[in-house]
């Protein structure tokens, strides 16, 4: 594709929308470019929830591909195309079928939770999933006394055990941006910056830290639950401790408040790999499409279903 403008580029994209029946889903942590023409922006949970909620007939979704998989299992009928399908994730990527099988083997009585950050073929051997947002109500709605095994992010699983005091075992994957957020890097930031809130993802690592959820101006939550938190607060300052992309959307809501993202350039390399470009060819060719097989998906939808039924 030669050079185009971005005013050609949205134009182009927004008529072949209309004359396909398409809808775009992105995630917060997309270029601000994709976050601007997306029809919905959302954390994990609520790009699911829109997933199963849209009446368009083709699904673009930017984010990575283990969101893909997971819309096309919520909604088999619908095409689910994405702007570049070597989208990865270090999470999804770290675990996979045969080691939760093994798992398993040596607990045999264990409720193998699932972060949504999985593909859909770990999906399908776990007994339900969670995403950031309700993470704590879907381990809260398994019986007292059952022994969890939590995959496959271990800070995600840390921050839990602290919150619930569940028997927690914990799989050892993490995500390569989220991990770099340590408590070192979050007590300088709490240092430098008095007065702000301190917004961090649980992903991070220092969410199993005590030390972290005994600052008052500490807070835990999911991409959405940040954008929420700073509505509703009367603060001016807000540090971001997640991939750094969500600030645009920070910005754009908060036109008149400072956010100072945490370390040097954290960015999620796998969905900078969706641009405006990519967006256009991915309409016009209606591919690359994600489908998961139908065998595979009736297993991985029971899982997301029970996620999405916990209240
Ligand atoms: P949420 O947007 O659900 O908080 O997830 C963050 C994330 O890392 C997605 O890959
Ligand atoms: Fe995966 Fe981390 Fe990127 Fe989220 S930020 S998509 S968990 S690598």
């Amino acid at each position: 594709m030669g050079e185009i403008s971005i005013e050609t580029l949205k134009g182009e994209i927004n008529r072949l929308k209309k004359e396909k029946n398409a809808v775009i889903l992105a995630h917060y942590y997309n270029r601000p470019e994709i976050q601007d023409i997306c029809d919905y922006l959302g954390d994990s949970l609520g790009l699911s929830q829109e997933a199963g909620r849209t009446d368009a007939k083709i699904i673009l979704f930017c984010g990575v591909n283990f969101m893909a998989e997971t819309a096309s299992i919520i909604s088999p009928d619908k095409k689910v195309i994405v702007p570049d399908n070597r989208a990865g994730c270090s999470l999804a990527e770290s675990i996979n079928g045969d080691d939760i099988c093994k798992w398993r083997e040596q607990n045999p009585e264990g409720v193998v939770v699932s972060y949504v950050n999985t593909t859909a073929e770990t999906k399908a051997f776990s007994d339900i999933c969670c995403t950031s947002a309700n993470a704590l109500k879907v381990v809260e709605s398994i019986p007292e006394g059952k022994k969890i095994l939590f995959v496959p992010d271990k800070n995600l699983g840390a921050y839990i055990k602290l919150k619930t005091g569940r028997d927690i075992d914990l799989w050892e994957g993490d995500c390569c941006v989220h991990e770099r957020f340590d408590t070192k890097t979050v007590m300088e930031m709490v240092k430098n910056y008095p007065m702000a809130d301190i917004l961090i993802h649980p992903e991070s690592n220092c969410s199993g830290d005590p030390a972290i959820h005994k600052l008052p101006q500490a807070y835990f939550y999911s991409t959405s639950g940040m954008l929420s938190h700073v509505k509703n607060s009367s603060k001016n300052q807000f540090v971001i401790i997640t991939e750094m992309e969500i600030i645009h959307q920070l910005k754009k809501e908060n036109p008149n408040r400072e956010f100072i993202p945490a370390g040097s350039r954290a960015l999620c390399g796998q969905m900078k790999k969706n641009t405006l470009e990519k967006v256009l060819l991915a309409l016009q060719n209606e591919a690359p499409e994600i489908r998961v097989p139908d065998e595979l998906r009736e297993r991985a939808w029971l899982p997301i279903k029970r996620m999405l039924e916990v209240k």
